[in-house]
């Protein structure tokens, strides 16, 4: 595990871009997963504005997401689809048809998750998988409780991450049900990168990072990873 330390939100940002960026250069045909949030947008807007700049070609990459919800078009303001094309894929030169993420209009759940599964084996694994932390300790949306075996599959939200995500979706209700990559298939990423900010992590990170490894505290898996680094800014750290 290698932690790196951060003045603050854009330092986090940057030095992820520069992991990201230098992933895909020594390797332009990089698969990537990706994860929404508040967390990496500031990520994203570097590598955007690195792209911009001509510093960084996307043109060969393959992007997998870690989660949706289950439910939501794609058109959806609150769809992962959207936002990633919002923060991210609208502004880069990642072909199409080689952004992935769960298909949450699929209601049908097991054919959803196993048409995902098998779009990462065919991408050959991801090589680079970013991550952001609930403060529940939870990874994509594998919510504490939920076994280190499974590959992707469909989660109900618990109220916790239901109260930190209805504000998003203002009068609406969210919903209850999410497609996720499980912690499997998040552990068999060749490398993980996990960003982190603000004292509302400070907590789980010291749970996560030094506390037992046990499915209560899903991110805590990541301290038997091979190949794990996270950045966080000072806040995140100030338990550890
Ligand atoms: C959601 C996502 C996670 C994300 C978490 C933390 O529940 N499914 O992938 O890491 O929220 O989000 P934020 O970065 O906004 O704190």
């Amino acid at each position: 595990m290698k932690i790196i330390r951060a003045k603050d939100y854009n330092d986090m940002s940057r030095k992820a871009a520069n992991i990201i960026s230098a992933q895909v250069i020594m390797k332009p045909d990089s698969v990537l997963g990706l994860a929404t949030g508040a967390t990496p947008v500031g990520t994203y807007k570097q590598l955007i504005d690195w792209y911009k700049k001509g510093d960084i070609d996307f043109s060969e990459v393959t992007t997998i997401n870690l989660d949706e919800y289950r439910g939501l078009p794609k058109t959806h303001s609150q769809s992962y689809w959207y936002y990633m094309h919002e923060n991210f894929f609208n502004h880069v030169n990642i072909p199409e048809n080689k952004i992935h993420l769960p298909d949450g209009s699929n209601l049908n759940s097991e054919a959803a998750c196993e048409e995902y599964e098998e779009i990462i084996r065919k991408a050959g694994g991801i090589d680079l998988q970013l991550l952001g932390i609930g403060t529940d300790g939870h990874i994509g949306f594998n919510e504490p409780g939920e076994a280190f075996e499974l590959l992707t599959h469909c989660v109900d939200l618990t109220q916790s991450t239901i109260d930190s995500n209805q504000k998003f979706f203002g009068d609406e209700e969210m919903p209850r049900q999410a497609y996720t990559m499980g912690i499997k298939s998040i552990m068999q990423a060749r490398k993980v990168l996990m960003i982190v900010n603000g004292e509302s992590k400070a907590d789980i990170i010291e749970r996560a990072l030094f506390g037992r490894v046990t499915p209560e505290v899903p991110a805590s898996v990541l301290q038997m990873h091979p190949d794990f680094t996270i950045i966080g800014d000072e806040a995140a750290f100030s338990k550890i």
